[in-house]
């Protein structure tokens, strides 16, 4: 559609700007400001104008004000024009009547909040805005998103405080009385009825013709002399601020603020007298469709994502499922509903993702939202988060959790009786409720939200699910489904030579397509039997490619052997950078594989490397630096790397045959949204596996409970904390809760046996066997009921989310620490904070077992000695001799994994200690990350026990310093969501020392003096900083608050 007039003046006039958002509204306000002072129009003359501005410039970007060069506006013709163009403005309308212009006013607003349907005009599979086109809110078509413009910031946007400021000094009247007369003036149009839209036309000169009225008649002609002398004086007047200081808060940012805040209590509004009543934007505010915009991209709605948002059962606030393929747009679905729980709602929201990176990534995309939004993002994830969480007076919280910690916070919630401020629940990838001991925890929490609060809407989507019907049963909800996907997908599987295409309607499931076309030499043939380069090379350097690998050696053979049969290709600069900042990451090492392969545009990815390695891999794969990845299926967990062609190497994950929702997930990353026309996967199988094929036919894989296989992480975990929460406390309410877990529901399926009500019992019995529960018969009942009341170590177990395997043993040996804790070094303290759940696939290098064993201080060779581990026994096998002495191979292992610790803690360097040990880097990352979360977890299970008091302020100085495994001086910076080691040091070595440094950044200053910074990066840096600190601030605030409030209950009061 054509830019609106509007629009299109206002970039002419200002080309620098990019959005539209209400920024435009504030600074158009400066500029107002300016001229009534000067002018000293009538008030409500000058009010009725304000409006009037704001409706033909629409609003435009929203980026901060506070980063702008005051010098930046000398010279600046736009905003010398612009205040021509409202002085013209003003002149030619000096004798209308003010209630018509608040009339023109109303029509705006109100046409932005009651424009239903009509908004969307819905083709093949887009709906378009259209209100913008009236509101002068189109984009124009060739704005970039993420370009040099986008922070360009004109006058207009940027218009310092100080000026206000000499403007005040001129004239007296308070900044108040204007705000007040504004919202007076606003607040009397959105109540009254009467609705005219100005027609864009009337009111916005046509683009072409610049800022200038077309006509003028002989008395606009005098005007305008006034206007060139109240041009010369402005200019005189800025050019004479440009000296002087900035304020610290700006008054444009007040008054966004102010417009903000009104939009969104309108939308509110809307959303209260009717359900069914759409606003500018799903009953948002229009500057959140800006936001999409500017932060995302996104320009419109996928034709699905409008009817999903649409539908009857989300406008009732249902619990809702849906389900589309991969890339198919879910995340925007899930946020637009967010959003409205945020701000029109005012309730807190739980968004659930699976993986800790993924709310790392999602706490960053998201800050900025909040930031512009006034709501805060709060981190669930590793050893972060609150519990309960922070009340706030003011603004809402999202929550953003993995399942762990996501629980952990419903937990908290319902044990403060809070549960009614959490208004809705977000899960991501909902099947993950069939995924081992985290299904469990998932299905656990789910289960508590609806049995306890009857007014939290979840939400749970998915690209993979089949038994729809259980999980609906489960969440008592509706679903929605769609097979879109914005590129087409076309599946292939290799059989020899031979590309067939997968067809479902045939007997094997594939049909012939075409021979593959290539020469190999015989060495080549026999480095590459599957023909792998052949496939590769019909897409790189053009197009980007990944193969998924069954493991992670072989994703890097792989890596290695195309590369070796390649030509170096384009942008080698670029790979130089890549490998120089993989050196930096790794203090000054790099992986022998990534340096041989990269200068071809080539890497593998997995679990390996560490989070900054592959941050930067992704990085350099996203921005087309590097054109192939062969990878492992950790790639295909939600992290949004498309490629033009994926190939599967094989149809197996390390030796399991491939899973259909593996596959789906895989292929799911072919195609380009908005690059592709199409997406292609092809699965390289071998004649023996032909039969196999037949999997494709085959549905998704049901998804189950989890409950009964995860025994202590499962069914007993969830029993101990109901009765802990106060949830049910006798064995009918248990009965009662269990019904409604996806177990009760999938019973029959689940247990032949024994029926849910035994196994409930027996989980009980269990329990009480365990010390964890206690039984009482309660005299007073005349039926004798028997409750359950909770041990202090049940207590403490389900508050320190405790594996019920682990929590005798953890209290043993905490209580022996009591007698003789040795303080000399951390060295006994990690050992109580190692995770229990990694001992098991640890195998110790005896000889390095032994090396790191003498070089320990006598008191921490005591350590050894109390925690259970003989010197002898090390010495034996690192000697290779027989053992007849028993040693608890868990202890051993456990030591050795806190010797790792140990070394980590004290050299801050991933690599030379994965060396030390021979353990690959992203192991002793992962172990250090598992470490610090269990960390937090003892410590919570410290926390409610008396006799542990000592714990708790040792545990939490151990938390803080395996949570940042860094030099003390990066940890502010490492607080903020997303900032890794490397990044840190390179911000810090850059001068920026504080959270506050980095929240008060100019992002294009950043760009400039961080390496391998880009514009978006540096954006969400900032945001995400400035989010970490409101959130900081708003906390320390309510603190005190809370401490000056004048209790009610004084004795001798009344
Ligand atoms: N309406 C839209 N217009 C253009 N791009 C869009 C639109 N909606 C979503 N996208 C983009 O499509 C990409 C994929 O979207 P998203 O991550 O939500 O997919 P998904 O359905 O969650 O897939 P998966 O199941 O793989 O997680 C993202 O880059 C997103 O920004
Ligand atoms: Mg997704």
């Amino acid at each position: 559609s054509a830019p609106c007039p509007a629009r299109g003046r206002r970039l002419a006039a200002a080309p620098s700007r990019s959005l539209a958002g209400s920024g435009a509204v504030r600074n158009d306000l400066h500029v107002m400001c300016v001229l009534y002072k000067l002018c000293r129009l009538p008030r409500c003359y000058f009010g009725a104008l304000i409006l009037i501005v704001m409706f033909l410039q629409g609003s435009n970007d929203s980026e901060e004000d506070m980063f702008g060069d005051p010098d930046s506006f000398y010279g600046n013709s736009s905003f010398l024009a612009q205040v021509n163009d409202i002085e013209q403005k003003y002149l030619q309308d000096k004798n209308a009547d003010i209630k018509a212009a608040g009339e023109i006013v109303l029509g705006n607003l109100q046409s932005g909040i009651h424009q239903k349907k009509d908004n969307f005009s819905t083709s093949e599979n887009m709906v378009v805005f259209k209100a913008d086109k009236e509101e002068g809110f189109q984009m124009n078509e060739n704005d970039p998103v993420d370009s040099n413009q986008e922070l360009t910031v004109s006058i207009l946007d940027d218009l310092p405080s100080s000026q206000l400021l000499y403007f005040e000094e001129v004239n007296e009247l308070s900044s108040d009385s204007r705000l007040s007369s504004i919202s007076e003036i606003r607040n009397k149009f959105v109540s009254s009825s009467s609705v005219k839209i100005r027609s864009p036309s009337s009111s916005c000169p046509d683009a072409e013709h610049g800022n200038r009225p077309t006509d003028f008649s002989s008395d606009s002609k005098c005007d305008l002399l006034k206007a060139e002398s109240l041009k010369d004086h402005l200019k005189s007047a800025m050019t004479g601020n440009a000296k002087a200081q900035t304020l610290q808060v700006s008054k444009t940012k007040q008054l966004k603020e102010a417009v903000l805040s009104e939009e969104i209590c309108v939308a509110r509004k809307a959303i209260e007298s009717s359900s069914a009543d759409i606003g500018p934007f799903y009953g948002l505010p229009s500057k959140v469709k800006d936001l999409f915009r500017q932060f995302r991209g996104i320009e419109t709605l996928y034709e699905w994502q409008h009817a999903c948002l649409m539908l009857e059962s989300l406008q009732q606030r249902k619990n809702l499922i849906y389900s589309l393929p991969t890339s198919g747009g879910k995340t925007l679905v899930a946020e637009i509903i967010i959003l409205q729980e945020l701000l029109c709602r005012q309730k807190d929201v739980l968004m659930i993702l699976p993986y800790v990176a993924i709310v790392q990534e999602k706490i960053r995309g998201l800050s900025s939202f909040g930031v512009e939004l006034d709501f805060l993002v709060e981190e669930y994830a590793g050893s972060k988060g609150r519990f309960p969480p922070l009340k706030r007076r003011k603004k809402k919280s999202l929550y953003i959790a993995t399942i762990e910690k996501g629980h952990a916070l419903v937990n908290s919630l319902i044990e403060t009786e809070r549960m009614d401020d959490l208004g809705l629940v977000v899960v991501d990838e909902l099947h993950m409720l069939g995924e081992g001991s985290r299904g469990a925890t998932l299905e656990i929490t789910l289960a508590k939200i609806l049995y306890t609060s009857k007014n939290t809407q979840i939400i749970g989507m998915s690209a993979t699910l089949n038994n729809v019907g259980d999980l609906q049963k489960f969440l008592q909800a509706e679903y929605y489904t769609n097979n879109f996907r914005p590129v087409e997908l076309k599946e292939y599987i290799k059989i020899r030579d031979t590309i067939y295409a997968v067809d479902s309607k045939t007997e094997n499931g594939f049909t012939f397509s075409r021979l593959l076309n290539f020469k190999y030499s015989s060495n080549l043939e026999k480095a590459d039997p599957d023909h792998i380069i052949a496939l590769v090379t019909e897409v790189i350097p053009e197009y980007s490619c990944l193969i998924f690998c069954p493991t992670k050696k072989n994703s890097e053979n792989v890596a290695s052997m195309v590369c070796k049969y390649l030509k170096k290709l384009h942008r080698e600069k670029e790979k130089q950078d890549l490998i120089q900042n993989l050196k930096n990451i790794g203090n000054g090492s790099i992986c022998p594989v990534l340096k041989q392969t990269i200068p071809f545009g080539i890497a593998y990815h997995h679990s390996g490397l560490t989070n900054d390695e592959r941050k930067s891999i992704e990085e350099a794969y996203s921005t087309g630096v590097l054109c192939l990845l062969a990878c492992t299926a950790t790639l295909a967990a939600g992290v949004n790397l498309p490629a033009r062609r994926v190939i599967l190497r094989a149809p197996y994950v390390a030796n399991d045959f491939l899973k259909k929702s593996q596959y789906k997930q895989m292929i799911g990353r072919a195609g380009r949204a908005g690059i592709d026309s199409a997406g292609e996967s092809i699965l390289i199988v071998q004649e023996k596996d032909k039969h196999l094929v037949i999997f494709t036919k085959l549905p998704l894989e049901n998804c189950y409970s989890s409950l009964l296989v995860e025994l202590t992480k499962g069914i007993q975990s969830l029993l101990l904390s109901l009765v802990g929460l106060k949830i049910a406390v006798t064995h009918e309410e248990m009965d009662s809760f269990m019904c409604s877990t996806l177990l009760g529901v999938q019973q029959q399926l689940l247990s032949n046996e024994k029926s849910l009500s035994e196994i409930t019992k027996d989980g009980i019995e269990n329990l009480i066997e365990k010390g964890l529960l206690k039984e009482r018969t309660s005299a007073k009942d005349h039926d004798s009921k028997r409750t359950l009341t909770i041990t202090l170590l049940g207590k403490a177990t389900y508050k320190g989310a405790i594996d019920l395997a682990y929590c005798n043993l953890l209290y043993r040996e905490l209580k022996k620490g009591l007698e003789g804790l040795v303080l000399e070094s951390n060295l006994h303290l990690l050992y109580l904070a190692t995770p229990y759940d990694m001992t098991f696939n640890c195998s110790p290098d005896w000889m390095v077992y032994l090396r790191q064993f003498n070089q320990l201080s006598a008191a921490e060779q005591k350590v050894v000695d109390i925690v259970g581990v003989p010197e002898s026994f090390i010495t034996k096998k690192a000697s290779g001799q027989a053992i007849r002495k028993n040693v608890d191979s868990a202890v051993v292992n456990r030591l050795y994994l806190s010797f790792v610790l140990y070394a980590l803690l004290r050299e801050t360097n991933i690599w030379s200690v994965s060396e030390k040990f021979n353990m690959s880097r992203g192991y002793v990352q992962n172990l250090l990350n598992s470490a610090a979360s269990f960390a937090s977890c003892v410590l919570h299970f410290c926390e409610e026990l008396e006799e542990f008091w000592v714990y708790k302020a040792l545990l939490t100085e151990l938390t803080k310093q395996l949570t940042y495994c860094v030099k003390t001086e990066l940890i502010p910076l490492m607080e903020v969501a997303g900032v890794l080691e490397a990044r840190a040091k390179q911000l810090y070595n850059a001068g920026y020392k504080t959270l506050a440094h980095l929240a008060n950044a100019n992002p294009e200053t950043l760009v400039k003096t961080v390496e391998h910074l880009s514009r978006r990066q540096a954006n969400q840096i900032v945001s995400s900083a400035k989010m970490l600190l409101s959130e900081k601030a708003e906390a320390l605030q309510e603190e005190v608050e809370e401490l000056l409030k004048v209790p009610t209950d004084i004795p001798g009061t009344c």
